[in-house]
């Protein structure tokens, strides 16, 4: 039996891998409907070889269908989602819209399915840096507890969504035959920065988001802490996240320095990290073997290594993970927890 399913944010960045995981992982799908803006009405996006005209998400065409995923914006996400789901339709939002709700379960399967269980037809993920360190503390924390994190990310360009991505390209092929630019020795000569707070090629900022009014921590950076203590079950766990915007395509990095509520051993945490669903682990450093964003792209699996000892830290370890924010970070974890609602798998 298959399911009649919805995309919403067909036409971004997200929507275009969540349509090719669908068909990776043979997901059962009877129908598919895809919506995106008005703009966007009318053109043809590929299903298993077969065109699927989009729709306007404003004609709220949710009739029939088993579940949605939606990966728009926040602010669409919260004028549609609830429609959808008063039409009977089960919502898997991918936006930061209904995350913090205590109604709405916000879920990586193989750290919290179990909390799917009472949903009323809104589901949430998490933000897409969160996913990739959640997944690497997640091990720790459910063997001995975890008292705090502090983490730092290193974001690429694509969780910024397509606009973000061609900017970057831009940018990128602008920049590159400017070498006396890039030392501080001239101008450079770069169409200005819309989708970023600067100049995205060749170069880093400590930006991801905004900052509210007074405030010293980004939505970005607020969003990893909250969430990782909801989806951890653990509402006193500290967390402290700097996201940090890197010139990498696709692939999120977190540098983790947790500290633990009894002590572990690099070798103990490894072998954690080995038998963890979603993880592999690569930490052979003078092998040269240890995470990339670049080795993330692509595969499912969040890749977790240079694991050591802390010693100022009590009960320290050190991780270094790197996932795809696209997939993990996004539409594989959607699916993932879509294939658990409907009983697939
Ligand atoms: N990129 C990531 O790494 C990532 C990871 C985790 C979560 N997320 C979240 O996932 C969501 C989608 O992100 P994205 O990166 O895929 O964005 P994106 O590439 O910018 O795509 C945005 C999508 O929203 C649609 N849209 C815009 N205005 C609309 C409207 N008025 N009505 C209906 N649809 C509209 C766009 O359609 P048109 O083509 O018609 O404009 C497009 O399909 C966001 O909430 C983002 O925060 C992103």
């Amino acid at each position: 039996m298959g399911f009649n399913i919805g995309i919403s944010g067909a036409t971004g960045v997200t929507g275009e891998v969540t349509l090719r995981i669908l068909q990776e992982r043979g997901f059962p799908v009877d129908s598919l409907r895809l919506f995106a803006s008005r703009r966007s009405a009318g053109q043809k996006l590929k299903f298993k070889g077969t065109d699927v005209v989009v729709q306007a998400l404003e004609d709220g065409n949710f009739a029939g269908l088993d579940l949605l995923i939606s990966a728009t914006s926040a602010a669409i996400a919260r004028q549609w989602a609830p429609r959808a789901v008063q039409a009977g339709v089960i919502v898997i939002d991918q936006s930061s819209a209904f995350r913090q709700d205590p109604s709405v379960p916000l879920v990586v399967p193989e750290i919290n399915g179990a909390d799917l269980a009472g949903h009323n037809g809104t589901i949430a993920g998490p933000n897409c840096t969160t996913a990739v360190a959640v997944m690497a503390v997640a091990p720790l924390h459910l063997a001995v507890g975890v008292e705090s994190v502090i983490s730092s990310s290193y974001q690429a360009m694509s969780g910024k969504g397509r606009d973000g991505i061609l900017e970057f390209l831009n940018a990128s092929a602008s920049a590159v035959n400017q070498s006396e630019g890039l030392r501080g020795h001239e101008s450079l000569q770069v169409a200005a920065p819309v989708q970023f707070p600067h100049l995205s090629a060749f170069n880093l900022f400590p930006q991801c988001e905004e900052f509210a009014a007074g405030k010293d921590t980004s939505t970005e950076e607020e969003k990893m802490e909250a969430e990782m203590r909801k989806m951890l079950h653990a509402p006193d766990l500290v967390v402290h996240a700097t996201a940090v915007r890197v010139p990498v395509l696709v692939g999120h990095s977190v540098s983790l320095t947790i500290s633990l509520k009894e002590p572990l051993s690099p070798q103990q945490a490894r072998r954690l990290f080995e038998s963890f669903p979603g993880v592999r682990l690569l930490d052979e450093p003078s092998e040269r073997r240890y995470p990339t964003p670049l080795a993330a792209a692509g595969i499912d699996e969040i890749l977790v290594g240079r694991i050591r000892t802390v010693p100022f830290v009590r009960n320290g370890l050190s991780v270094f993970a790197c996932g795809d924010n696209l997939r993990k970070g996004n539409a594989l974890n959607a699916i993932q927890v879509a294939e658990q609602v409907l009983g697939i798998r």
